[in-house]
């Protein structure tokens, strides 16, 4: 008989020492609190530490859990499937990934004939569209954004625009990072044209003049919610497709309904991509990411394999097929417009009553204010983010400090937050601005 494990230390030291002990640098380094705070149960919008404390979730696990911690649909279609079969490798037949490609599909923009390549996360997928990219057009040069994070492996870390992500290796050549359209930092601030005009130098001075592509986050997530401004996309796609390359958009964070208007990102820049990367909220913490692409792209991987093992795996597929039932069923993209934008007018009376909030942005549940020490200067208030971090957590809060100045509180909680929750997030929020 297998004997049983030893049973689980939910001590704060245990946890700590065996972590320091046995985690790599690594995967020690990207933790947020001055003290461990350890997580023991979550249902919806809440979490519970291991003293039974309960937090508002303001960050959904970094924008992984989407419908609600242990919703009990997905539940229920995970469990099920495990007791039928844990894993089916992607060489092998399943109905369930095959008939979650052809839901995920349906959610695509009509009159594209769309096809799916499941993987198990964001990264592994945007290398995956790199590749489509560069060798549906035979092209190599790559253009990115300033401030965008993509993933850690080298394909999506040469992608990314933010150096505390970029390692100290040879990353992919080819690639080059045009200035980000960002109304509040950039230097053309709000002006458009300016931002084209940019793009258009990069093209000229640092590529071939042929492209493989141009990938963009249509609100950028970890760079702290920057959305692309009206007109970007639209501009830069058209400027791409001149010169032989194709749109990636990555859906990771903005995807599956969380800026309440769209389904996708790209929906509210009247742009339709030849490639869609998504991960996180697509399988509401199951680890599970995808590409679709446009029939006609991903063909030219025909004559080659891009093998994931569990790329098609029937229990990350099977949460992926109850998560988009859920927010159809539970309306969530509807309700992520609604408590988004009265989270939104929270953010904003929090501004009204605080000098060190420079700036409240996004939209639906992709939100985030910037902390500045004077907002004329709009010099970043990265020490004072980090307090009033801390005290978010002390009453009851999790939320994410971002970007590069660390001076930048994300929100992208689970799209069921009700608005029940926002009167005591106010009061939250209200407690651990004091002072400031
Ligand atoms: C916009 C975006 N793209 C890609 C990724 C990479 O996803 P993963 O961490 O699943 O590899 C992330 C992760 O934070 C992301 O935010």
């Amino acid at each position: 008989m297998t004997p049983p494990l030893e049973p689980l230390d939910w001590s704060t030291e245990g946890i700590v020492h065996r972590r320091e002990r046995h985690f790599a640098a690594s995967q020690r380094a990207f933790v947020p609190y001055r003290k461990p705070l350890i997580f023991q149960r979550g249902h919806m919008q809440h979490l519970w530490d291991e003293t039974g404390r309960r937090y508002v979730d303001l960050l959904g696990m970094n924008v992984c859990v989407s419908v609600g911690h242990a919703h009990p649909v997905v539940n229920a279609a995970v469990r099920d499937q495990i007791e039928q079969l844990q894993h089916c490798t992607t060489m092998f037949y399943h109905p369930v990934p095959a008939q979650f490609a052809q839901e995920l599909v349906a959610r695509m923009p009509a009159g594209h004939d769309w096809v799916v390549h499941f993987t198990t996360s964001g990264a592994e997928a945007v290398d995956l569209a790199l590749v489509m990219a560069q060798t549906h057009t035979g092209h190599i040069d790559m253009l990115a954004l300033r401030n965008a994070y993509h993933g850690a492996t080298i394909g999506a870390q040469s992608l990314t625009g933010i150096s505390g992500f970029r390692h100290q290796v040879p990353l992919l050549g080819g690639i080059h990072h045009v200035m980000n359209p960002d109304p509040y930092r950039g230097v053309f601030g709000n002006e458009v044209d300016a931002y084209l005009a940019e793009f258009d130098r990069t093209v000229q001075h640092s590529t071939s003049g042929r492209l493989a592509g141009f990938i963009a986050e249509p609100v950028q997530g970890y760079g702290g919610i920057v959305e692309c401004l009206p007109g970007y996309l639209k501009g830069a796609v058209e400027r791409v497709r001149a010169r032989g390359g194709v749109f990636i958009s990555d859906e990771v964070q903005a995807g599956f309904g969380r800026t309440g208007d769209h389904f996708w990102g790209f929906e509210a820049h009247g742009v339709v991509p030849e490639i869609v990367v998504m991960a996180k909220g697509i399988g509401n913490g199951f680890p599970l990411g995808a590409v679709v692409a446009q029939r006609h792209v991903a063909e030219s991987l025909a004559s080659k394999y891009f093998f994931n093992t569990y790329g098609a795996s029937p229990m990350a597929c099977a949460a992926g097929r109850a998560v988009l039932q859920v927010i159809e069923a539970d309306g969530l993209q509807a309700n992520a417009r609604q408590v988004g934008a009265a989270l939104r007018a929270v953010l904003e009376r929090l501004k009204a009553r605080h000098e060190i909030v420079g700036d409240v942005r996004g939209r639906g549940l992709m939100l985030a204010i910037e902390l500045v020490t004077d907002r004329r200067t709009k010099a970043a208030a990265t020490q004072e983010t980090a307090e009033i971090f801390e005290r978010t957590r002390e009453h009851g809060l999790v939320v994410s400090k971002s970007g590069a100045d660390r001076n930048i509180l994300r929100m992208v909680p689970p799209l069921c937050l009700q608005m029940a929750d926002l009167p005591e997030v106010e009061a939250a929020l209200e407690a651990s601005f004091a002072g400031y």
